[in-house]
C-alpha cells in the first residue's frame, strides 16, 4: 500500500475508533486543530506519564514545573521570538495555495537523497557481501550526479537561510523547477516572512488592553522560573526542569493531520550546566532520548538523527530525532545546546540577575542549557503509524478475514484489557463483572458482551487493546479464563486469581522505564 494511503487510512481509523476528531467538526472544522477522543486522551496521558517519569522519576536532579500559558510580552522580545520566530511563506498564484518555502526545498532535497539511497540498496542487493558503499558512491555516475546536485542546492539553501535572503530562496525554488504539489503549477509569488505567534488581548477592552502572545514553546516558562526553582529546591548544577503543556503556533500549512497543528502539546526539559560542559551533556541527552524511543520497540531503521543545516539563533549544537512517518522521515524531537542565550537575554530585558552561585568555587555564572523538546502529538502519531497494521486473521469458521490492529505498546495502550463473556447467559456476564470489579483499580478495563466473540476481538484489535479475557463455560467449573494476545492472537488458559499478576507484569510502565535507566 502506498504510504499516502496508509496516512489517509490512519486518519480515518483515528476518527472511527475515538482517537482523534477534527475540531469543531459540525461547523466544518478548524484548520490544523484537533480534539482527542475517548481513547486518544488515554494514549496521550500515558505517553505524557512515560515521558514525565523518564525525566522526573528517574533523575534525582530533574524536577517538574507547570508555568502559565500567558506570560509577560517582554519575554518573547527577550527570547527573540518577536523578531525571529518566522517562517518563509510562498503562494502559488494559480492554485492560491500557501506553502512554507523552506519545506518545499527540503522536500526536494529529500527526494534526491531518496533516489541515491534507492540506487545504493539496489546495488547492495546485487553485489551482496562484497558491496563497498563508499566506492559505489564515488564511482556510480547516477549517484555522483545526484550527490553533486544535492550538495549545490543544499549549499545555496543554507547560505540563503543564514543571510535571510528571501529572494535567493525563491530563486532556488524556480531553479529546481519545484512545482505546487497539488496543482503542478510553477507560478510562484515572492517569499515573505510570517511570524507564527498568536496575539491576543490581555485584560478587558475598557481598561485599554495590552497585546500578549499565546506561548509558542513551554521552554521560556522554565527559563523565567530558573531562580525560583533553583533556590526553593536548593538545586545544584547540573540540574533539569521538566514541563509539559499546550503551545500555539499559527502554522502556515495545515495539511498534515496532527503532525503540524496550531495548538499542540510539548514536553520539554531544560538542563542547566556549567559553561563549557554543555557539549558533554548534549551528547548525553542525545543518546538518552534516542533510547527512550527505542524502548517503545520501534524498528531502529525508522529512527534517525538529523543534524541541523542552520542553527537556531540560540544554539551552538542541535540535532533532531526523526521518525519515518507515512509522510516520510520527519522531526519528532529536537535536542539543542542553547548556550546561555535565554538566561542572559532575560537578565538583560528584566534587569534581574539570573545567576547561579557555586558554593564550592565561590563563583557566580549564568548557566548554559541543554534542551530536549519533544512534541506529544507527534509522538502520538508515531505510535499510531508504527502500530497500524492490516492483516488476515482466521474467523470462527477458520476462514481468513481482514483485521486492522493497532499494535500499541501494552504499557501505553488506552485500554489494557477487555473482559468478554462468551455468551450473555449462564452466569458468564456476572463472572466478567466480578473480574472487572477487582482489576479496574489497576488497569483500564472494558466490558463487552454484544456481538460474536470474533467481532468483539476485531473491535478490540482496532482500538489496540493488548489483552482480551474471555469467560466461557469452563470458567464456571474451574475458575479459569482465556487470555488472548492482540499481536499473536494466541490464547492461554489461566486461573482468574493469577490475572492481576500476569497483567501487571505485561503492562507495567516500569518495564519501559527500566530499559532506559
Ligand atoms: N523549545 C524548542 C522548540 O520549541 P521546536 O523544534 O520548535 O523547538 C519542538 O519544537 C517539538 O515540538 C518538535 O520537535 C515537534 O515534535 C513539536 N512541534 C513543533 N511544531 C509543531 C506543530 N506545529 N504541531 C505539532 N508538533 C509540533
Amino acid at each position: 500500500m502506498a504510504q499516502e494511503d496508509v496516512f489517509k487510512k490512519l486518519i480515518a481509523h483515528s476518527k472511527e475508533y475515538g482517537y482523534i476528531f477534527p475540531s469543531s467538526e459540525i461547523y466544518d472544522g478548524l484548520g490544523a486543530v484537533y480534539d482527542y477522543g475517548q481513547y486518544g486522551v488515554e494514549l496521550k496521558n500515558n505517553i505524557k506519564n512515560y515521558w514525565w517519569d523518564s525525566m522526573v522519576l528517574l533523575h534525582e536532579n530533574i524536577v517538574g514545573l507547570d508555568s502559565a500559558i500567558f506570560m509577560h510580552p517582554k519575554i518573547w522580545e527577550a527570547s527573540g521570538h518577536v523578531d525571529a520566530f518566522n517562517d518563509p511563506l510562498i503562494d502559488n498564484k494559480d492554485s492560491k495555495k500557501r506553502y512554507r518555502a523552506d519545506i518545499l526545498i527540503e522536500e526536494y532535497l529529500q527526494k534526491i537523497e531518496a533516489k541515491i539511497n534507492k540506487e545504493i540498496i539496489k546495488a547492495s542487493k546485487r553485489f551482496g557481501d562484497v558491496f563497498n558503499e563508499k566506492q559505489f558512491r564515488e564511482t556510480n555516475p547516477q549517484v555522483k550526479q545526484n550527490q553533486a546536485k544535492f550538495n549545490t542546492i543544499q549549499q545555496r539553501y543554507v547560505a540563503a537561510l543564514e543571510t535571510d535572503d528571501l529572494k535567493e530562496i525563491r530563486q532556488i525554488i524556480l531553479d529546481c523547477e519545484i512545482a505546487d504539489p497539488v496543482s503542478g503549477s510553477r507560478n510562484w509569488t515572492d517569499v515573505r516572512k510570517f511570524n507564527l505567534m498568536f496575539e491576543t488581548k490581555f485584560g478587558s477592552v475598557s481598561e485599554e488592553a495590552n497585546s500578549i502572545y499565546l506561548r509558542p514553546e513551554t521552554a521560556q516558562g522554565i527559563f523565567v522560573n530558573f531562580l525560583n526553582v533553583q533556590k526553593s529546591g536548593r538545586m545544584k548544577i547540573p540540574f533539569g526542569v521538566a514541563q509539559t503543556g499546550k503551545v500555539f503556533r499559527n502554522e502556515i500549512i495545515a495539511r498534515q493531520f496532527i503532525f503540524r497543528m496550531r495548538e499542540f502539546e510539548q514536553m520539554e526539559m531544560q538542563f542547566f550546566v556549567r559553561p563549557g560542559d554543555e557539549i558533554k551533556w548534549y551528547e548525553y541527552w542525545k543518546e538518552k532520548r534516542m533510547n527512550w524511543f527505542k524502548a517503545f520497540g520501534i524498528d531502529e531503521n525508522k529512527l534517525r538523527f538529523h543534524e541541523h543545516d542552520k542553527l537556531a539563533h540560540y544554539a551552538n549544537a542541535a540535532v533532531d530525532i526523526e521518525f519515518d512517518f507515512p509522510i516520510g522521515f520527519k522531526e519528532i524531537e529536537g535536542i539543542h545546546s542553547r548556550t546561555d542565550f535565554d538566561l542572559a537575554q532575560h537578565q538583560k530585558f528584566s534587569g534581574k540577575k539570573l545567576q547561579y552561585f557555586d558554593t564550592e568555587t565561590k563563583e557566580s555564572f549564568v548557566p548554559f542549557v541543554v534542551e530536549t523538546s519533544i512534541g506529544l502529538d507527534r509522538t502520538f502519531l508515531m505510535i499510531l503509524s508504527n502500530g497500524y497494521s492490516e492483516e488476515k486473521a482466521p474467523n470462527a469458521e477458520g476462514q481468513l478475514e481482514d483485521r486492522v490492529v493497532l499494535k500499541i505498546p501494552p504499557a501505553l495502550a488506552p485500554v489494557k484489557l477487555a473482559v468478554l463473556p462468551l455468551v450473555r447467559k449462564d452466569g458468564l456476564p456476572e463472572i466478567a463483572r466480578k473480574i472487572i470489579k477487582e482489576l479496574k483499580f489497576d488497569f483500564n478495563c472494558q466490558y463487552e458482551e454484544k456481538d460474536s466473540i470474533g467481532r468483539r476481538y476485531r473491535r478490540q484489535d482496532a482500538i489496540g487493546t493488548p489483552y482480551c479475557i474471555t469467560i466461557d463455560h469452563q470458567t464456571v467449573n474451574d475458575n479459569t479464563v482465556t487470555i488472548r494476545y492482540r499481536d499473536s492472537m494466541k490464547q492461554d488458559r489461566v486461573k482468574i486469581e493469577k490475572l492481576r499478576e500476569i497483567l501487571s507484569e505485561k503492562v507495567n510502565m516500569r518495564k519501559l522505564l527500566e530499559k532506559i535507566d
